[in-house]
């Protein structure tokens, strides 16, 4: 009898931190969709983009004006063992028996910019986080960090920054806007323009990032 009644107590005690693990589960999955990138991630798209785009590419799968000066056919970067990354970058190619023609940074990156590159690898394939990196490093004083228009320096315009979130723009007016800026396009002097500070590759790569952002009601 006391036996029957602890073994179920103890199924009891099973499915309950069952449902438990099932509801931690459910809320780990909407955090991932809704995840946003980590500041140093954030650091190393500054990082990537002043000292290795131009031999490793944009989107770093190795289609970059250097490229071809060195012989090298494929730089692509996959995501691939951060221990190793972190060798190659601080000592360069010969560090790890590969290409002279990659140099390495101990001299020009601290460790902590080594690492936070790294971190940005993993990512640098992915357009839409990409374009995280680009607004988050670009817009977020004016459209704010959720891209919902608040953004610290937003109550100096009139009118507002726009609520990119509520946007019911599409992507080639985006693109436009942000190439050519507000005046451009008969609006807002203080929208500035980008088309010579950005890429291409990063305009598309925010236009893909704000189609993520958007919320419907
Ligand atoms: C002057 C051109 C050049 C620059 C600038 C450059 N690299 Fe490289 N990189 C190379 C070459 C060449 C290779 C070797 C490719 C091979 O042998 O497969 C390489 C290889 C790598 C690899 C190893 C890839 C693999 O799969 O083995 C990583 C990681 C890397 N570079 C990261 C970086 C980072 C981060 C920066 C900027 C801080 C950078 N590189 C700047 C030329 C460059
Ligand atoms: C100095 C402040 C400022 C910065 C920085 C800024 N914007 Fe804007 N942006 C504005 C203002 C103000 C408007 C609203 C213009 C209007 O309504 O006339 C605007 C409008 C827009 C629009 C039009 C949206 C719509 O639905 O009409 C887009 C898209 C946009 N910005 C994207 C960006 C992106 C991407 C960046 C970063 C690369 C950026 N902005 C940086 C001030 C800024």
């Amino acid at each position: 009898m006391t036996a029957k009644l602890s073994l179920s107590l103890a199924m009891m005690l099973c499915l309950f931190s069952a449902t438990l693990l099932g509801t931690a589960a459910q809320a780990d999955s909407r955090k991932a969709v809704k995840k946003e990138l980590s500041k140093p991630v954030i650091r190393g798209g500054i990082v990537f983009k002043n000292y290795c785009k131009l031999c490793h590419g944009e989107r770093a799968d190795g289609i970059a004006r250097a490229a071809k000066l060195y012989g090298v056919a494929n730089l692509a970067i996959k995501p691939a063992d951060p221990d190793y990354y972190f060798k190659i970058i601080r000592g360069g190619g010969t560090s790890v028996g590969k290409s002279e023609f990659m140099p390495p940074w101990e001299h020009e990156l601290s460790q902590e910019q080594i690492r936070d590159v790294v971190a940005y690898l993993q990512i640098a394939t992915d357009s839409v986080r990409r374009g995280e990196v680009v607004f988050k490093t670009n817009c977020i004083l004016c459209h704010g960090i959720k891209a919902d228009g608040k953004g610290r320096a937003a109550r100096l315009y009139d009118p507002p920054p726009a609520n990119l979130t509520k946007s019911d723009k599409n992507d080639d007016y985006k693109r436009m806007i942000i190439t050519m800026g507000g005046a451009a396009m008969g609006r807002s002097e203080f929208m500035p323009i980008w088309g010579e500070q950005l890429s291409e590759q990063e305009i598309e790569d925010v236009v893909a990032y704000l189609r993520t952002v958007l919320v419907h009601d």
